[in-house]
This record gives C-alpha cells, structure tokens and sequence, in this order.
C-alpha cells in the first residue's frame, strides 16, 4: 500500500464512534488522583504571590508540579486516543488481504476489534475476554456488542466469554492473533505464559501475533522463541501509548509461525484449572 493511503487507513481505523471505556477501570483512576493533588499543590505553591520565596525555588515547584500533571494528561490521552492511533497505524501496515479470521485476546469494550472487523470484511474478527471491570472501566460483553453495531461490524465480528490462558479455538485456526494492554493482567508468570502459549496453538502455520503491553513483554518474547516462532521483535511503541507509567516503554511484540515444522508448546490447556 502507498504510505499516503496507508496513513489515510489507518486514521480511518483510529478514528471511533463507540465508548471503550477507561483502561485499568476505577483503580487507574483512583491512582492517578495523586500525582493531579501533588501536581495542583505544586503549581499552587509555585504561583501564590503572597510567599516570598525565591524565583529558583518557584520555578522549580512549577516544574515539578507541571511534572505531576503530565501523568495524568499521558494517561488519559493514550486510554482515549493514543492508542487508537497507534493500532490503526499497526494494522494498516499489515497490508491484510480482507478475507482473514483474526483473534483479539483480552478484547474488552472491543476498541481493536471492532478495527479489526473494518480490515475483514470477508473475514471474522473474533473477541475473547472476561469483562473485568477492575481492567477497564465498564467492561462487559453487552458494552462490546453495542460498539460493534456503533461501528457498524458486527455482522463480521463474534464475542466470546473466556480464559485466554484456555481458548476455546481449534488448533490452527487464526491467520492473526492480537492483545492489547491484557495478558500483563494475569498475576502469574505461569499464567501469562499458557496465554502466550495458547495464541500459538491456535495460529495458522504463517501466522502471525502482535502483542501490545506496558509490563511483562520481555517474558512474551522469550515464550515465542522458545516455541520456535521466527522473527520474534520487541520494540517500544512511543508516547502515545505511554498511558503515564513513570519509568515503563510499554512496547509491541510481534511473530510469525513458521508455515510448518513447529514444535508444539510444552504445556497444554488441559493443565489448566480456570
Ligand atoms: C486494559 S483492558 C484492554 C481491553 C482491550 N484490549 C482494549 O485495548 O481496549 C484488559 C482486558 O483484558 C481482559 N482480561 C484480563 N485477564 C483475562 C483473561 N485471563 N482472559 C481473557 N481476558 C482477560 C480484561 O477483562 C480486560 O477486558
């Protein structure tokens, strides 16, 4: 595709009419009302013309008040905006022929998938999730369906309730399988890498996975070499999908299965006790 009408995709991709809700829900925001105190306080101090103090010391408080504000700003912008713009810009580049069955593990409110089913329009875009709201904020299979009738792709699109660490999908049965910003929500190490394992098994020999996340993707990539998918990537995915974690480059990792010859996973979802 020309990079003129690839970045004309993907804005048409980013851009939404459904509601997808706050990611990390009420614990995100309760969070965040920190840094916007801190940062309110900051700026207060820094600005009151009663205080003599010196204009080092002002700009400094100002400065780090700015600082403060910023976290917030970061997050709402990315959960709203960021990273709608940064997966219509995935998605575009894959250059999708329209006729492929996609997986959206950890689908939430559906804000990938419902792009996924703009890129299928022969295909399937298939969500799979548990609705938890502690990880979005108004999760729920029935807020997910009204986006996809809002976005006009539900003809096209399929929800499912379920474990992503026990699909319940034949082996091979994707070309794409994608996951924004879920499988860090597993608490176990074990866990995380069954999902990983799991988006394996149910790819197509030449599939391919893209994996977007804040925390743990360092394990994903080692999961997906182990496994034996080729051209295993990691790399960060920039301010826009910063969501205001001091000290974290959430990143996007990406792999292909080889077309035959791949060794299964060493553990199988029968192990499982959801
Ligand atoms: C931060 S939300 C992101 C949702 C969506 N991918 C998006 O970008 O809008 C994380 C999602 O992962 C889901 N989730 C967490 N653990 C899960 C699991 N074990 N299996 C399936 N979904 C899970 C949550 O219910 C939530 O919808």
């Amino acid at each position: 595709m020309e990079p003129a009408s690839q970045r004309s995709r993907a804005a048409e991709l980013a851009s939404h009419r459904g509601h997808y809700g706050i990611d990390g829900g009420r614990g995100a925001v309760t969070g965040l009302l920190w840094p916007v105190g801190g940062g309110l306080l900051l700026l207060g101090l820094s600005l009151l013309p009663l205080l003599s103090k010196p204009l080092l010391q002002r700009a400094l408080e100002f400065l780090a008040g700015a600082a403060l504000l910023q976290v917030p700003a970061s997050f709402f912008y990315s959960t709203m905006r960021g990273k709608f713009a940064v997966w219509g810009e995935l998605l575009a580049a894959l250059d999708l022929h329209g006729n492929e069955r996609i997986l959206d593990m950890g689908c939430g409110r559906g804000a990938i998938l419902a792009m996924l089913g703009k890129l299928v329009p022969e295909g399937r875009a298939v969500g799979l999730d548990l609705w938890r709201t502690e990880d979005q904020s108004g999760n729920s299979l029935e807020s997910a369906r009204t986006n996809l009738l809002s976005e006009g792709v539900a003809d096209r699109c399929e929800l499912h309730t379920g474990d992503m660490r026990a699909l319940p999908f034949p082996d091979g049965s994707f070309d794409l399988v994608v996951s924004n910003l879920a499988i860090h929500n597993i608490p176990e190490k074990d866990g995380r890498r069954k999902a990983i394992d799991e988006a394996i098994r149910v790819l197509k020999p030449g599939g391919r996975i893209l994996i977007a996340d804040l925390f743990r993707t360092e394990e994903y990539v080692e999961r997906l070499e182990e496994a034996g998918l080729r051209a295993v990537s990691c790399r960060p995915l920039g301010w826009r999908f910063w969501f205001g974690v001091l000290g974290v480059t959430p990143r996007l990792v990406t792999a292909e299965k080889p077309a035959s010859g791949t060794p299964p996973p060493e553990t199988t979802p029968t192990d499982l006790v959801p």
